[in-house]
């Protein structure tokens, strides 16, 4: 999988890629991921990549040609599965979202500053809009962090253990179960003995009603939603 990510501030988006699972996904090659910097698309001495609104209000908005042309020349290169803009009214992230995206072969995602992009951008090259959380951001490079990071550990090979993304929270709507390892007794607070028992089906059993009822109390409206 490719990652072309274009932001207006590159530094604050590299360092979640040079350490842990990130950085050993990179490595092995089972992601590529590029950064592209927009002032580098632009046409003025200023390297300016945003404007006053017309009309009149607060804010600038990121204008249509630096952001044409990066797009443009990525997609003469090779094709895009998706051109995915992060903004705050945009589809919020879940986990769904995540293991589609993992499948792609080849994704754009465009940060967002100021009061965001002009909406010629939105309507003409922008594929998908996402959010990831009900709160604003400075600007969408934190948000691109967070999406990359979700969908890179679902790549197969990036986690040790195949099947560990498979019982993450989320995954087929329900949170995780309560987990535990040494020591078996730490002053006196004790771990399950059914953990214990050798019996692997009644432990997924146990497993699987602690996840139900921790969605129950915390998540119920998970319940509710269509895997
Ligand atoms: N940019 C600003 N706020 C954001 C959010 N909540 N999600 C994604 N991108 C954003």
């Amino acid at each position: 999988m490719r990652i072309d990510i274009i932001t207006v501030l590159p530094e604050l988006l590299k360092s979640p890629f040079e350490a842990s699972i990130l950085k050993r996904a990179i490595e092995s090659n089972l992601v590529e991921v590029h950064f592209h910097n927009l002032r580098d698309y632009t046409s003025d001495n200023y390297k300016s990549v945003d404007d006053y609104q017309f009309g009149g209000g607060a804010g600038m908005v990121m204008m249509i040609e630096p952001i044409d042309k990066c797009i443009t020349q990525l997609k003469n290169e090779r094709s895009y599965d998706e051109v995915i803009y992060m903004t705050p009214d945009g589809e919020r992230l879940n986990q769904g979202i995540a293991n589609s995206l993992s499948l792609c072969e080849n994704i754009i995602i465009l940060c967002g500053h100021y009061k965001g992009v002009d909406q010629r951008v939105r309507d003409t090259l922008v594929t998908k809009e996402i959010s990831i959380g009900d709160y604003v951001l400075s600007g969408g490079e934190l948000g691109a962090a967070v999406l990359c990071d979700t969908i890179i550990r679902l790549i197969p090979g990036v986690l040790g253990n195949e099947t560990s993304a498979l019982t993450d929270s989320f995954q087929d709507n329900l949170l995780a179960p309560p987990i535990y390892t040494r020591p078996r007794d730490y002053k006196g607070l004790k771990v399950p003995e059914i953990l214990f028992s050798g019996n692997f089906p009644k432990i997924e059993e146990w497993r699987e009603t602690e996840a139900y009822k921790r969605t129950k109390d915390r998540r119920p409206d998970l319940l509710d939603e269509d895997v």
